[in-house]
C-alpha cells in the first residue's frame, strides 16, 4: 500500500475493516471503508444505532486498532505506531468528545478540563479551563464532581475539555445528544467557531439533522458501510422509529 497521502488531508482511510470476536463468532463491524477528509472540513456521520459510527470514530482517533486497511492522521500512517506513539500523536493533534463523556470521577469539573492542558504543558491551564467552562455555561459548577452533575452538564464539561488544547482534529460522538435545544445550539456554535477560527477539522457523529446539515459534508453509515450523502436536504429522520433511525432517502433517490 502506498504511504503517499495528500498533504492537506486531515484524515485518509483506505480499505478499513474492523472485526471483533464475540461468543457467536467473528463480527465484522466496518466493511471496506474509504474516506478522505481535508484539513478544516466539517463532516457529519449519520446512521442507525449499531451501524458502526462510534467504532469508526475510535479507529480514526487512534484509540483502537483496525483489522485491515490503513489510516493516516494528519499525514501520518497509524499502523506502524506502537501504543506510546499513538498516545503522543493523540495528545499533539486530537481531541475526542465521547458518547459516554469519560470524565475522571475523582476530579472536579475544573480539574477534568485542566487535565489535558496540564499534560500538554499549557501555561495558565486553570485560567483557560475556567474560561472554557464559562463558555459552556458552567462557571457555577467548577468544584462539582461528575456524579454531582446532570448528564447535560457532564457533556458540557467533556466539550470544554476537548476544546482546551485547540486540537487539529476534533472527534465528537453525539456532542449534543444530552443537551436541551438552547445548550445544543450553543455547543454547535462553539464547534463551528473552533472550525472556522482555528481551522480545526470536525468529525461529528450525530443523530441531530440540524447539526449535520451545518457540516460541509454528510456521511451515512449503514451496517458497516460508509457512503457520502450528496443531498443533505433530503436527509430525513424517521419519526416512526425514534431519533436514532436517520435515513438517507437521497441515497435511493
Ligand atoms: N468490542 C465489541 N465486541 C462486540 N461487539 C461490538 C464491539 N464493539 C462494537 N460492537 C458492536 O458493533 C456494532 C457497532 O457498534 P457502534 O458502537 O460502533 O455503533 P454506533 O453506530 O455508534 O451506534 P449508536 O448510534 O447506538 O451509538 C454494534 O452492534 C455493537 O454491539
Ligand atoms: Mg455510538
Amino acid at each position: 500500500m502506498s504511504n503517499v497521502v495528500s498533504k492537506n488531508s486531515a484524515i485518509n482511510v483506505v480499505n478499513l475493516e474492523k472485526s471483533v470476536t464475540t461468543q457467536e463468532g467473528s463480527l465484522t463491524i466496518l466493511k471496506g471503508i474509504n474516506l478522505d477528509v481535508k484539513q478544516g472540513e466539517s463532516v457529519a456521520i449519520l446512521g442507525p444505532s449499531g451501524s458502526g459510527k462510534s467504532t469508526l470514530l475510535g479507529l480514526l482517533a487512534a484509540l483502537d486498532t483496525p483489522t485491515a486497511g490503513e489510516i493516516w492522521l494528519d499525514g501520518e500512517a497509524l499502523s506502524p505506531l506502537n501504543e506510546e506513539q499513538k498516545a503522543a500523536l493523540r495528545k499533539q493533534k486530537v481531541s475526542f468528545i465521547f458518547q459516554s463523556f469519560m470524565l475522571v470521577d475523582t476530579l472536579t469539573a475544573l480539574e477534568n478540563v485542566m487535565l489535558p492542558a496540564e499534560l500538554a504543558g499549557v501555561k495558565n491551564a486553570k485560567e483557560k479551563a475556567e474560561a472554557m467552562l464559562g463558555r459552556v455555561g458552567l462557571s457555577h459548577r467548577l468544584t462539582h464532581l461528575p456524579k454531582q452533575l446532570s448528564g447535560g452538564e457532564q457533556q458540557r464539561v467533556a466539550i470544554a475539555r476537548a476544546f482546551i488544547c485547540e486540537p487539529k482534529v476534533l472527534f465528537a460522538d453525539e456532542p449534543t445528544g444530552n443537551l436541551d435545544s438552547v445548550n445544543g445550539h450553543k455547543i454547535a456554535d462553539m464547534l463551528f467557531e473552533l472550525n472556522q477560527e482555528n481551522h480545526t477539522t470536525l468529525i461529528l457523529v450525530t443523530h441531530d439533522l440540524q447539526l449535520a446539515k451545518r457540516c460541509q459534508r454528510q456521511l451515512v453509515m449503514d451496517n458497516g458501510h460508509l457512503q457520502e450523502n450528496e443531498h443533505p436536504n433530503a436527509l430525513q429522520s424517521n419519526s416512526a422509529c425514534e431519533s436514532n433511525s436517520i435515513t438517507a432517502s437521497a441515497k435511493e433517490a
